[in-house]
C-alpha cells in the first residue's frame, strides 16, 4: 500500500433507536477493529440521536443541517459499517428512511461492512435478504462477510460472547484488502484532482 496522506473515513451507521444499544455496540466493536490495522478517523451516527431530526421530512431540501451534515459524512465515507437492530424481519423503518435520503450514486463503489442485532438466529438471514440487496442499489461494494449478533452475545450491552469478537475479526479480514485497494483508489483520483486543481491555478 502507497503512503496514505489521510486516515480512511469510517462511517458507522447504528439503526437502532434506542440507547443503550447492542446494534450501536457492534458497529463500534466494528469500527474499532479496523482501527487496529488501518488508521482511521471514525464518525458514529445512530437512529437513536438522528431519527427526531429526520421528522416528518419528505425531501431532503426539508432536513436540518445537522441531518445533512450526516448524510454528507455518509456520502463521503471511505468506509462504512452499517447494522441495524431485526425489527419485524427487517432493518428498522428509520434505517430505511435515512438511506432515502442518500444520493442514488454517492455510495457507487464505496465499501460497505453489512451487520445486524437480533432476538432470533432465525432472522440472521436479514444482512443477506435485505441489507445486501439495498447496497446492491446503491452499486457498493458490500463486503463479502456480514455480522450478525444474537441478543445473548452481550452482557449490559457490551460484547461478551467470544464467537462473535472472532466473526468481528474475520469479517475485517476478509473485508481488508477489499478496503485498502478501493481506498488507494480513491487517493489516486484525489490526487489526479488535485493536480487538475493546481494546474488550472498556475494557468489563470
Ligand atoms: C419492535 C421490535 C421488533 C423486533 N422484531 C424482531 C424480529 O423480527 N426478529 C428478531 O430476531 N428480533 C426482533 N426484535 C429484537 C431486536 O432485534 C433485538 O433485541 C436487537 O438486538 C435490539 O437491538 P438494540 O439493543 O440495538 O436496540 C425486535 C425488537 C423490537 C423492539
Amino acid at each position: 500500500m502507497t503512503t496514505s496522506s489521510r486516515p480512511l473515513r469510517v462511517v458507522a451507521v447504528s439503526g437502532s433507536l434506542t440507547s443503550p444499544s447492542r446494534t450501536t455496540a457492534l458497529v463500534e466493536a466494528i469500527a474499532e477493529a479496523f482501527g487496529r490495522v488501518l488508521p482511521v478517523e471514525s464518525h458514529l451516527i445512530t437512529l437513536h440521536e438522528l431519527g427526531p431530526h429526520l421528522g416528518g421530512a419528505l425531501t431532503r431540501k426539508q432536513l436540518p443541517q445537522v441531518a445533512e451534515d450526516e448524510l454528507q459524512r455518509i456520502e463521503n465515507a471511505d468506509l462504512l459499517v452499517v447494522a441495524s437492530p431485526v425489527y419485524r424481519a427487517s432493518f428498522t423503518g428509520l434505517f430505511k428512511y435515512l438511506f432515502d435520503f442518500v444520493d442514488q450514486y454517492a455510495l457507487v463503489d464505496t465499501p460497505v461492512l453489512l451487520a445486524a442485532t437480533g432476538g432470533s438466529e432465525r432472522h440472521a438471514l436479514i444482512i443477506e435478504h435485505q441489507l445486501r440487496p439495498l447496497f446492491g442499489f446503491f452499486q457498493s461494494l458490500a463486503l463479502p462477510v456480514g455480522v450478525y449478533a444474537h441478543d445473548s452475545d452481550f452482557t449490559d450491552y457490551r460484547i461478551s460472547d467470544d464467537g462473535l469478537a472472532d466473526r468481528i475479526e474475520k469479517a475485517v479480514g476478509r473485508a481488508l484488502p477489499l478496503v485498502r485497494s478501493s481506498f488507494e483508489e480513491r487517493e489516486t483520483i484525489e490526487r489526479t484532482l488535485a493536480g487538475e486543481e493546481a494546474v488550472d491555478a498556475l494557468s489563470d
